[in-house]
């Protein structure tokens, strides 16, 4: 249950920016909603949070999170659904996961009502720029930096949470071609690749840009010790179909526990599919995409939804993967969450809440 907040300072734009959005034409992270939320704790007393015009924030020179990188964010969308009401899918997940991402940052956690709370109010107040739209959303990017001005290494006494919202429509325009990634790592068992941190993104860029040079779309990363076991790729979750059955990397600390990711494996029980949860190696796949028995790799996260990989680059050679059709695993599978968000299926597990 989302709860609401008690209170919230509000100043509202004179005049809306939404005709600026056109929902045909939608670049992810490019515009963003008239308002935005911003809460200070300081000294860990959470202040009264206020929503005010999205705009500029100022920044001293010396603020701890530039530095030392203490931040961190949650990825959640808002659907208009087709009563054309405006809905998040698991809100909850992500106000728990985003916690758990501060613990381990050693930063201080944010109440209920000022995250989902804030998130119901600033929706409220910007419901016009949740864009209808088969592919469309509204990215919900709330996010968390420690505000000390100190160059000193201690984790901070003070912080900011914000909340911005961004018009979304597909994430990747084509079929992403992934490397599989034998050289550098994401993350390390003790690490931080569970927590939703900017680090995590940061330490990314490099590997990711490399590939990209090669003609990549992205990252499949595999594990630090050994390169033999598929973790996550870059910005999403991985599942992999073999013989008609689900396959995905067991979470740990070394994974981000996707809701996506989550949501897809309920749905493909619920439809009857197998699924494991299991260590997944690299040899097994590429041997199987070979011999024809894993038939499909897909990503899965809130930005991308389900987005299956048009082939993987392994060792120098590129492999393609079959062609997706509407009887696909991946297909089925995001037919039936794009289906309960926009409240054509019938919302069982009760993830979906209305604003
Ligand atoms: C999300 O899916 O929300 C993510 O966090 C990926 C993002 C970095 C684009």
């Amino acid at each position: 249950m989302v709860e609401q907040a008690t209170a919230f300072k509000v100043k509202k734009v004179e005049k809306s920016r939404v005709n600026q959005l056109d929902p045909e034409n939608i670049v992810f992270g490019t515009l963003f909603t008239d308002h935005m939320l911003v809460a200070d704790c300081i000294d860990g007393v959470w202040q009264t949070p206020e929503i005010l015009p999205y705009g500029d924030i100022a920044y001293n020179p010396a603020l701890a999170s530039l530095h030392y990188g203490q931040s961190i964010f949650e990825g959640m969308k808002a659907f208009r659904n087709v009563a054309d009401e405006v809905v998040m899918f698991r809100p909850e997940e992500n106000f728990k996961r985003f916690n758990i991402s501060a613990e381990r940052m050693c930063m201080t956690p944010v109440p209920e009502d000022i995250f989902l709370g804030g998130l119901n109010e600033v929706l409220k107040l910007d419901a016009a720029w949740v864009p209808k739209g088969e592919d469309n959303s509204l990215y919900l990017r709330p996010f968390m930096f420690a505000s000390d001005v100190y160059l000193g290494v201690r984790p901070s006494y003070n912080y900011r949470f914000m909340i911005i919202m961004s018009p979304a429509g597909k994430y990747y325009s084509e079929p992403p071609k992934v490397k599989i990634e034998t050289e550098f790592i994401r993350a390390a068992a003790g690490g931080v690749g569970y927590a939703k941190c900017a680090g995590n993104y940061a330490a990314s860029l490099y590997p990711a840009k490399l590939a990209q040079e090669q003609g990549y779309t992205q990252l499949l990363w595999t594990d630090a010790e050994t390169h033999t076991k598929f973790e996550e790729s870059g910005t999403m979750n991985v599942f992999f179909v073999k013989d008609g059955k689900l396959i995905t990397p067991k979470t740990s600390t070394t994974i981000l526990k996707g809701i996506t990711r989550d949501s897809l494996i309920t749905i493909a029980k619920d439809l009857g599919y197998e699924v494991f949860e299991q260590d997944v190696y690299v040899k097994d796949i590429v041997d199987g995409i070979r011999d024809g028995s894993v038939t499909e790799v897909f990503g899965a996260g809130t930005a991308v939804v389900v987005s299956p990989f048009s082939g993987i680059g392994f060792e120098g050679e590129d492999i393609a993967l079959p062609a997706i059709n509407s009887s696909s695993v991946s297909s089925i599978l995001k037919e039936n969450l794009d289906g309960i968000r926009k409240g054509q299926i019938a919302d069982t597990h009760k993830w979906v809440y209305k604003v």
